[in-house]
């Protein structure tokens, strides 16, 4: 049977609705909308782009967040807002967006700055990966076993044969070790050079002739659309400002059918992983996964999860999420593949 996520609901009581257009009808808060259109950004970071005081950015974002236009959530020290998209008042923020012209000059000019914003980020987290190119194995060590991550992850994913697996943020290449053997094609990206070069070793090492390594960009991947059928982010969403705009690109790129496996860690408390490993995220609940998943068209399976050890240096439960592209009919396997809008 083809199972389809039901339509959210698009219409809300005329008090509701009356409190969302005011909260979007002011100069500061529209561009507040805007910018958490392009992504998910913390009060300092709106702070910096905008130019106003925190109180006062503070105070838009409260009155945005009450009117059901923006979502907030709290992670250790950090809260970050992005636009709301499963309230039935979303709509209006996109309307009034979509009504908005993106040549205004006070538009261009927030965008500008954000791309400032996002750049800096971005240089930090490169020189991070830069200068722990080389040990980067003995930092996963901190969390559950690797052999244990590798044993459930093997056994969510199954063992194939796969007709093209896709690694995103490949890193130390150690996915492509694991499932390349097992891949027609394999294609490994990082935006990293210093990354890939590790990643190129390690496949040299293996003797993974077949698999290949990109450079470029997990929001923008350099890779053909609907042609693998399994794509894998290992570790990775963590340390991005925007995981669902990550997890769409990467769904983008299965084939019908095709599943995309996250491993990433549960939520922990754990703040000197931001700053002293470039992380931006404290891991990830089960339901924002999930719930990215299903909005990039997947079917989510349960989660699956491997504790750490109980030793002084691990301490970070490690999650694993599946999620089938549903454009496939699931109850017979010689029924015909059938595309969902
Ligand atoms: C933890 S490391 C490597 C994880 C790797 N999957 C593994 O299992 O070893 C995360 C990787 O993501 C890459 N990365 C981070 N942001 C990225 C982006 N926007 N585009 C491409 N790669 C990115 C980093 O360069 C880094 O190599």
């Amino acid at each position: 049977m083809l199972k389809i996520a039901p339509a959210p609901v698009r219409v809300a009581p005329l008090a509701d609705l009356l409190a969302a257009l005011e909260a979007a009808g002011e100069e500061t808060r529209l561009r507040l909308l805007a910018l958490l259109a392009e992504a998910e950004l913390t009060v300092s970071e709106l702070v910096a782009i905008l130019g106003q005081s925190q109180p006062r950015v503070s105070r838009h974002l409260k009155l945005l967040v009450e009117a059901g236009l923006v979502d907030r959530h709290r992670e250790g020290a950090w809260a970050f807002f992005r636009l709301a998209e499963r309230t039935p008042l979303a709509a209006v923020a996109r309307a009034a967006l979509d009504a908005l012209d993106p040549a205004d000059q006070t538009i261009v000019a927030d965008r500008a700055r954000l791309a400032e914003t996002r750049a800096a980020r971005a240089e930090q987290a490169a020189r991070y990966f830069a200068a722990h190119a080389g040990d980067w194995a003995s930092l996963r060590r901190m969390h559950a076993p690797d052999e244990r991550v590798e044993a459930a992850l093997a056994d969510v994913v199954g063992a194939g044969p796969f007709h093209a697996a896709l690694d995103l943020g490949t890193g130390s290449g150690r996915m492509l070790e694991l499932f390349a053997p097992q891949a027609g094609r394999a294609v490994g990206v990082d935006q990293s050079p210093a990354m890939l070069a590790v990643a190129r070793a390690a496949l040299e090492r293996a003797g993974l002739r077949h698999a290949q390594l990109r450079q470029g960009d997990l929001y923008a991947l350099p890779v053909e659309r609907e042609g693998y059928d399994l794509v894998i982010l290992h570790q990775v969403l963590h340390y991005l400002d925007d995981p669902a705009r990550a997890l769409r690109e990467a769904a983008r790129a299965l084939r019908p059918g095709g599943r995309l496996v996250v491993v990433d860690f549960a939520p922990h408390d754990h703040e000197a992983l931001r700053t002293q490993h470039a992380h931006r995220r404290l891991g990830f609940a089960d339901a924002e996964i999930a719930g990215a998943m299903a909005e990039a068209g997947l079917e989510p399976a349960p989660r699956r999860d491997v504790a750490p050890d109980k030793g002084e240096h691990a301490k970070l439960t490690v999650s694993i999420w599946l999620g089938r592209d549903r454009r496939i009919v699931a109850d017979s396997p010689s029924a015909p593949r059938q595309e969902v809008a």
